[in-house]
């Protein structure tokens, strides 16, 4: 049976814009309360004008999830002003591009204090909730990449692997708990990301090279979303045809390699 999510307390980080935003808005049309988190505090503030506007309930809480004080202030105020938090979105993040050898210590250490520990820190601090309660629902927001291991996006991708490998593992221990872990696997998405990871990026050859016309719109990574919270699932693609080409890719790794060096090579690295 499909879960009832009205009245369901939920936390999002990242939710200033992309498909943490889309995702906030209409997790609040389905009736459930919404707790905002990032760093834009006038972007979350617009937000949370919009949905109470539209009569639903939502707050917004300013965060950097690379702090893990921050992460547990967020699921601490969704129990405060909400009763409860039965889910948390753990989709804070962004992507830098360049060769390894050329990527900063400092660049690597930081995006791995975003991507994979910002969500560790938000489902470590909801579990404290969840678990007592036997009942709630962990998301995170992986990747495509969090398969496959994508030339000048090796720090991206070994962020969205490790919180993948995360939630899976996660998936098994907290069942019997009644706990449910979710990881969702965008594909390109129209978001600030690719803007975000151009500024970012000694060299962001791919990311400018990314036709517009391949990427989904951050709603239908919000459909699947919701539609997960309602009929829980391990994983959710946001592509079928993406699944089954990085399914294929995992069992002839020297033939993507040899593809992947053939793209490397036009965008000229
Ligand atoms: N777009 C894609 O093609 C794509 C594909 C697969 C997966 N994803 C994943 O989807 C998630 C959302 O990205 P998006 O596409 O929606 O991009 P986006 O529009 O750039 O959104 C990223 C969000 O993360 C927040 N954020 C970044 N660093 C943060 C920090 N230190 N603390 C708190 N919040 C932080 C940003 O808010 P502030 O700047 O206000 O803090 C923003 O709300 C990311 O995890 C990304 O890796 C994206």
């Amino acid at each position: 049976m499909a879960v009832d999510l009205s009245g369901k307390p939920i936390a999002i980080t990242g939710a200033s814009s992309g498909i943490g935003l889309a995702t906030a808005l209409l997790c609040a049309r389905a009736g459930m309360p919404v707790v905002l988190a990032a760093r834009r505090e006038d972007r979350l503030a617009d937000a949370v004008k919009q949905i109470t506007a539209q009569g639903g309930k939502a707050i917004a809480v300013a965060c950097d999830v690379a702090e893990e004080a921050d992460c547990r202030r967020v699921v601490a105020t969704t129990v405060e002003k909400f009763g409860s938090v039965y889910a948390v979105f753990a989709n804070a993040g962004y992507g830098i591009e360049g060769p390894v050898h050329e990527t900063t210590d400092f660049d690597l250490r930081r995006i791995f204090e975003v991507n994979f520990w910002g969500s560790m820190s938000l489902a470590r601090a909801a579990l404290d909730y969840m678990i007592p309660a036997r009942s709630g629902h962990i998301l995170m927001c992986s990747s495509c990449v969090s398969k496959i291991g994508l030339p000048y996006f090796a720090p991206y991708s070994a962020t969205k692997a490790a919180q993948d490998h995360f939630s899976r593992a996660m998936r098994v221990e907290l069942a019997p708990l009644g706990v449910r872990v979710s990881s969702i696997h965008p594909i390109g998405t129209a978001t600030e990301f690719f803007d975000t990871a151009t500024r970012n990026s000694a060299k962001p050859a791919m990311v400018a090279h990314t036709s517009p016309w391949l990427r989904q719109s951050a709603d239908q990574v919000a459909k699947a979303v919701v539609k997960c919270l309602r009929n829980p699932k391990g994983e959710v693609w946001t592509s079928a045809l993406t699944r089954f080409g990085i399914g294929l890719s995992t069992i002839v790794p020297g033939l993507t390699d040899r593809a992947l060096m053939r793209a490397a090579r036009k965008l000229k690295y």
